[in-house]
């Protein structure tokens, strides 16, 4: 399914490092204050005007928020049941400290009104100050020119600060600014759509306290339920002109301070206003005035430009890890940063706090957090800024109890459940089966926290209550998994794609699950070895046995990954596959997405997925399954999949790209990357989507490049998208930067700074050092697919895994003769025929012989390999190679077998596969064995087939040179660095994808 689109509004000028609009469009305000929204991980504030919005209400939200300052609300169910969430907890928007009305000569300054000559707003992703330059006439003709800039501190946690410049342009003029901190809140509408806000800020925030002297104001306000106290405090001064007359008072809960100040022609006056929040969340009440004096103090000394440095430094620190520099796309790149901006904007970072789905830019569910966080948002920090993602994960830690209380809720005794949606660890889904149904959310905080340790090799979070959070959230698992004959069963559940709820084995949460469990034991182990102390405590604590930690292995190793085997596809649950289709063709566009048009039962009953969910763990754990399975779900999935969910179309191009569908992979990542500045999912007004930012930075790291982390190891797989004429990013790896570059010359793997590393390259392993920091390979060529109408393929090493018999035989006999039998040698003796191994084995050694005794030796050799060989089975096919065979005869291919052992025949019987082949070539009677190209030259004769229609399939540089010899196309299973000339290489049969090669 191709992602569908709603109407984008008018877009924005391309430019790969700012945001620009260049006209006042009122019908964008809505969605432009969402992406000029400012934040700095505690503070987020819309891109709203500092003067009064003038416009239709509607068309602005006035927001600023502290990230995990909330209230709560009691959740009204009609129909109650045990255990369901009880309250709600929603992100207050909060008293707006950003006003500042300006008067010419007693004309109030509005674009609504007048003539706006020129008009530019931009921010720069460098700078992170947010400018507007507006030159304006007057109803009354007097024109003035208006610098306004506004910055959320990234280096003072509590600092928004404000400046805002206004030049008389003709005549001398009084100007006059009005700062206001105003306490009368607007909450977002209540609405239909579940994505979007309830609507109870207006409600929730009472005044405590005001006070208005000249230049400074202060509002303390107190939430109604959750108890929690707010201080806001501005400061405002002006400088240019005459000296200021300075007025404050207070109305309707508006505290203003009037400045007024005679400005000459053409020189400037400025107001500055720092404005400082803090919160009971980070200090007790009675800290708070200093705290925000404090904060004020500081900010003050350093002025609005000395804190726009601050910004540039903390910014160029921020890009030198995480930009992602395209070349040939200047848009993309404008998307690329403009997320990766926002990510940087919205992350939480005091240990307390998490990242919303909609960040710190708009009331989108209601400023809670959800799984995006540790599959979507961590994954770039940990990359980036680990300390950031560990952050993350220290706030998680610090709401295990509420989570341990939650499972009690389930009926579970033991362990911890973490919330579907949530601000302060509360669960806040009132809609269970896409809620806290979705159990995969304790799974995807111990991935989290396990992909960190690897990727940091800082185990002290593991310490400092990781282990404790892994472990009671793994109890959880072993309690609902039940033995159904030998396998652990997992009930009723639901797993990521939400159009399908409440099901039995859900593939994505049994393979996290499994992940999970294996890993609390792994912990367990570690901790019992590293931390002995620690860990006894902990045992103690938690009243833990080896058992239990034994059973988790139990169900790691035998949790059901539900597969069917005619589709040869993963099931996304027991039902699953079961289910009648969704009719695509008959569902109108305007029907989409689904969520919005169909009653949940409806959606349940068919086969048809918002968001990846197979596929996604297909990422995160495809170190479990073969290539050629995950081509097969990706095109069934992908085929039933809306990607109504803004957190699928990423994932879907990340597998594609691994797949081999590099245009797909490219669709997909463009449908991600640009979803906010350009609105595709028509919502942006509401927030941004954090998790698609996440996804955009994995789109291009681990989806085009390949990158996977493999047991604390770095593989990559770079590929190069048609539209790009080079890519190049940076990564953190246990305290070291990394730089991969990658262009039609190649791939440049760079050691930044830090310690020498071993990381691969298609499984290939390349050093990095400071001696040697830069090293490139080429990129694997294209294969051109052509209409084949057979496949032959070579034995021994392709097909089943005699070749280390072979070996073993071959190094007993040199052995025997004193004659070193090396790597090398051995590679080279790769489907090379008997007689002639045995002579290049002799030569090797310097060794001849009588033919008599050379005939006994040959022999000998042969009875050694078929004494390994005489317990062969059909289990000892190599992974893919049966389905392999199918796949070819199905798709109408022949099949042919072109190996120069004498012992074929009797090994395709003892395999069970004898049949499968159309034509097997007699060892016997060949005249040259490979590297000569007779064997595949009559392969193809006995087939009837030209062998330019043959794909020749081989695991030995001889015989990779029989099929080019041959004139056919060669396939090498192995490794690209030894099978130079194959016209493409995989690892295995179990990669095999017939499409990849067939036109
Ligand atoms: C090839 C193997 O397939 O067969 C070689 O790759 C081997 O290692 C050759 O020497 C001959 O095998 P056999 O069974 O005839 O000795
Ligand atoms: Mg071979």
């Amino acid at each position: 399914m191709s992602a569908t689109s709603s109407p984008t509004l008018s877009s924005l000028p391309t430019d790969p490092w700012r945001l620009v609009e260049t006209r006042w469009d009122a019908d964008a305000n809505l969605l432009r204050e969402t992406l000029f929204a400012l934040g700095n991980g505690h503070i987020g504030t819309r891109g709203t005007y500092d003067e009064a919005w003038q416009g239709e209400p509607d068309a602005s939200m006035e927001g600023t928020y502290v990230n995990g300052f909330y209230d709560t609300e009691a959740i009204r169910y009609p129909e109650n049941a045990y255990g369901f969430a009880r309250i709600n907890e929603f992100m207050l928007n909060l008293p707006n400290a950003k006003g500042v009305e300006i008067a010419i000569d007693g004309e109030r300054f509005s674009l609504a009104g007048g003539v706006i000559v020129a008009y530019e707003r931009s921010l720069d992703f460098r700078e992170g100050v947010l400018v507007r330059t507006v030159e304006w006439k007057s109803p009354a003709g007097r024109r003035v020119r208006i610098v306004a800039k506004r910055l959320v501190s990234l280096s003072r946690s509590a600092i928004l600060a404000q400046s805002v410049a206004v030049t008389p342009l003709d005549a001398d003029a009084t100007v006059e600014f009005v700062t206001t901190l105003n306490s009368q809140v607007r909450g977002s509408e209540e609405s239909f759509d579940p994505r979007l806000g309830s609507g109870a800020s207006a409600r929730a925030l009472s005044t405590v306290e005001t006070t208005a002297t000249p230049g400074r104001s202060v509002l303390v306000s107190r939430t109604r339920n959750s108890g929690l106290t707010l201080r806001i405090e501005t400061l405002a001064g002006v400088a240019g002109g005459s000296t200021p007359e300075c007025t404050a008072s207070e109305d309707g809960g508006v505290l203003s301070q009037r400045f007024r100040v005679v400005a000459k022609a053409g020189e400037a006056v400025t107001l500055e206003k720092m404005t400082a929040i803090v919160t009971s969340r980070d200090a007790p009440v009675s800290e708070l005035a200093a705290q925000a004096a404090g904060a004020l103090e500081g900010a003050r000394a350093v002025g609005f430009e000395g804190l726009a440095d601050e910004q540039r430094t903390r910014l160029a620190a921020f890009w030198e890890k995480a930009d992602i520099e395209i070349e040939g796309d200047d848009a993309l790149s404008q998307g690329l940063h403009f997320n990766l901006y926002h990510l940087f904007q919205s992350i939480g970072r005091d240990g307390r706090t998490n990242i919303a789905a909609k960040g710190l830019t708009g009331e989108g569910y209601e400023g809670h957090s959800f799984w995006d966080t540790e599959i979507y948002v961590l994954p770039v920090f940990l990359r980036t800024l680990p300390d950031l993602a560990r952050a993350v994960l220290q706030h998680r830690i610090g709401y295990l109890d509420k989570a341990r209380a939650r499972a009690r809720d389930l009926g579970h005794v033991r362990g911890a459940l973490y919330p579907w949606r949530t601000i302060t660890g509360e669960e806040c889904s009132a809609y269970f089966p896409a809620g806290t149904a979705q159990y995969h959310i304790n799974a995807d905080i111990a991935f989290a926290i396990k992909q960190y340790v690897e990727a940091t090799g800082d185990d002290t979070l593991l310490t400092d209550g990781g282990a404790e959070l892994v472990f009671e959230t793994a109890r959880v698992w072993a309690d609902l998994a039940h033995l159904v004959e030998d396998s652990y069963h997992i009930d009723e559940v639901t797993g990521p794609d939400e159009y399908t709820a409440l099901v039995n084995n859900n593939f994505y949460t049994n393979v996290m699950a499994k992940t999970h469990v294996g890993f609390a034991a792994e912990v367990a182990g570690w901790m019992e070895r590293e931390k002995p102390e620690a860990f006894a405590k902990l045992y103690e604590r938690l009243d833990l046995t080896a058992d239990e930690v034994a059973h988790w292995s139990d169900v790691s190793d035998r949790l059901r990954l539900p597969y069917d085997e005619a589709r040869g596809i993963h099931a996304q649950d027991d039902a699953f596959l079961s289910r009648k289709v969704w009719d695509f063709a008959g569902t109108p566009a305007e029907n989409y997405p689904l969520l919005l048009h169909y009653h949940p039962l409806v959606i349940y009953r068919h086969q048809v997925c918002k968001q990846a969910d197979v596929v996604l763990a297909l990422f995160l754990r495809g170190d479990l399954f073969p290539k050629a399975i995950k081509r097969r779900d990706f095109d069934y999935y992908e085929a039933i999949t809306t990607h109504d969910s803004s957190l699928s179309t990423c994932i879907h191009s990340i597998i594609a790209a691994e797949v081999g569908l590099n245009e797909r992979a490219y669709e997909f990542f463009m449908d991600t990357a640009r979803m906010d500045i350009d609105n595709t999912h028509g919502n942006t007004f509401h927030g941004v989507h954090t998790a698609a930012m996440g996804g955009t930075w994995m789109s291009v790291v681990h989806g085009f490049a390949g990158l996977r982390a493999l047991n604390g190891e770095l593989h990559f797989a770079p590929t190069l998208p048609k539209a790009w004429s080079r890519y190049r990013f940076r990564l953190v790896d246990h305290g070291r930067t990394l730089e991969v570059a990658v262009s039609a010359a190649g791939v440049e793997f760079r050691l930044v700074e830090g310690e020498a590393i071993r990381l691969f390259h298609r499984g290939e392993p390349i050093d990095l050092s400071a001696a040697e920091p830069m090293r490139s390979v080429p990129l694997p060529r294209a294969f051109d697919r052509k209409p084949f109408k057979a496949v032959v393929f070579d034995l021994d090493g392709v097909i089943t895994d005699t070749a280390r018999f072979h070996h073993l035989a071959w190094k007993r006999l040199a052995d025997t003769l004193n004659i070193g039998f090396d790597e090398d040698l051995a590679e080279s003796l790769k489907g090379i025929d008997r007689r002639m191994s045995l002579r290049m084995i002799l030569d090797k050694g310097g060794v001849t012989l009588e033919p008599a005794e050379f005939d006994r030796l040959a022999d000998m050799k042969n009875v050694w390999y078929k004494e390994l060989i005489g317990t062969m089975t059909r289990n000892d096919l190599l992974p893919g190679a049966l389905e392999t065979l199918k796949t070819v005869r199905a798709a109408g291919l022949k099949v042919g077998l072109a190996s120069v052992s004498q012992n074929a025949p009797a090994i395709l019987e003892r395999l069970g596969i004898a049949d499968m082949f159309d034509a097997v070539v007699d060892a016997r009677l060949l005249k040259r064995g490979k590297p000569d190209p007779e064997i595949f030259l009559k392969a193809a004769a006995q087939l009837g087939v030209d062998p330019a229609d043959c794909l020749g399939v081989e695991d030995a540089v001889a015989g990779v040179a029989s099929i080019k010899g041959a004139g056919m196309p060669a396939l090498g299973i192995g490794r690209s660095s030894v099978l130079t000339e194959a016209d493409a290489v995989i690892p295995g049969l179990d990669a095999f994808v017939l499409s990849d090669y067939l036109a």
